[in-house]
């Protein structure tokens, strides 16, 4: 169904499987893929017929190990690299998809592809999954969100220590920390995933919309104007519930 070369997109019964096709080099992030997963991300953004998403790594080995270190820093000007992160501006885009977002996580989950999974919403991952952000022993920092994303997720300390000391960790401690909502046999990933896509597809697609943008946006308010954010949604759902039946 799609033509790139770093990625497979797919989609069935209102689900979107964006699958990092790259398993030869562990599914690692180069330019080529930051394009296309570009190109599928907003083609999934404005899809109204995708209701959820599942990401997923090629391959028995990796979900991602990170980004691809023989690109490592060969843009060719800093001035030039910063207008191609703005033209193109990949992890905002996949921070702002409206829909629901899966990740199927299984081997190694490193750098870039831990800030992939941390764009998602729900994580499962298999027993051989392990974490890691190896950018302090590359001499840079994580710069595709997870200085950000992960301390929401795990707390400021779990984080930092992550990402100070490049401690590796199993999928049980992910577990642990709620960097995964659930660990399952490999044999299990894709169809637990799956089955939770499925699972909210099922529902009115702009009550799920609406739940995602009140707990997302909500997280980054205080808590007075997370309420009221609640309530403008709240609002709105009724009334288009109110209109669909007089109709
Ligand atoms: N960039 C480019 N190629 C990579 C890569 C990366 N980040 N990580 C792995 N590869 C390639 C290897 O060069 C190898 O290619 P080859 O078969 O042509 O030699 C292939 O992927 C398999 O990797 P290999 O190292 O043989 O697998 P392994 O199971 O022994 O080790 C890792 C797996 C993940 C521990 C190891 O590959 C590694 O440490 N990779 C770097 C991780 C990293 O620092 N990522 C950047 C984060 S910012």
């Amino acid at each position: 169904m799609s033509t790139f070369e770093t990625i497979i997109y797919e989609k069935e019964d209102n689900i979107a499987y964006v699958t990092l096709n790259r398993p030869h080099v562990l599914n690692v992030y180069n330019i080529r893929m930051r394009d296309e997963l570009y190109q599928v991300l907003g083609a999934i953004k404005d899809d109204p017929e995708v209701r959820a998403a599942v990401f997923k790594g090629a391959g028995e080995k990796a979900f991602c190990a990170g980004a691809d270190l023989s690109e490592f820093l060969t843009a060719p000007s800093p001035t030039l690299a910063r207008q191609v992160r703005w033209e193109r501006d990949v992890w905002g885009l996949f921070l702002s998809l409206p829909q629901p977002l899966l990740a199927a996580l299984h081997g190694y989950v490193l750098g870039s592809g831990i800030e992939i999974a941390l764009c998602c919403d729900i994580r499962i991952a298999s027993e051989d999954a392990q974490f890691g952000l190896p950018e302090v022993g590359l001499g840079i920092i994580p710069a595709a969100g997870a200085t950000q994303t992960l301390p929401r997720v795990v707390g400021r300390a779990r984080a930092l220590e992550m990402m100070l000391t490049d401690r590796r960790i199993g999928a049980k401690e992910a577990l642990d920390i709620s960097l995964v909502n659930r660990v399952v046999s490999k044999g299990e990933l894709l169809p637990t995933a799956e089955s939770l896509a499925r699972q909210i597809a099922h529902f009115d697609p702009a009550v799920v919309r609406s739940i995602k943008q009140a707990v997302v946006r909500g997280l980054d308010l205080p808590l007075a104007e997370g309420l009221e954010l609640e309530k403008r949604l709240a609002s709105l759902v009724f009334q288009a519930k109110a209109r669909n039946s007089f109709q």
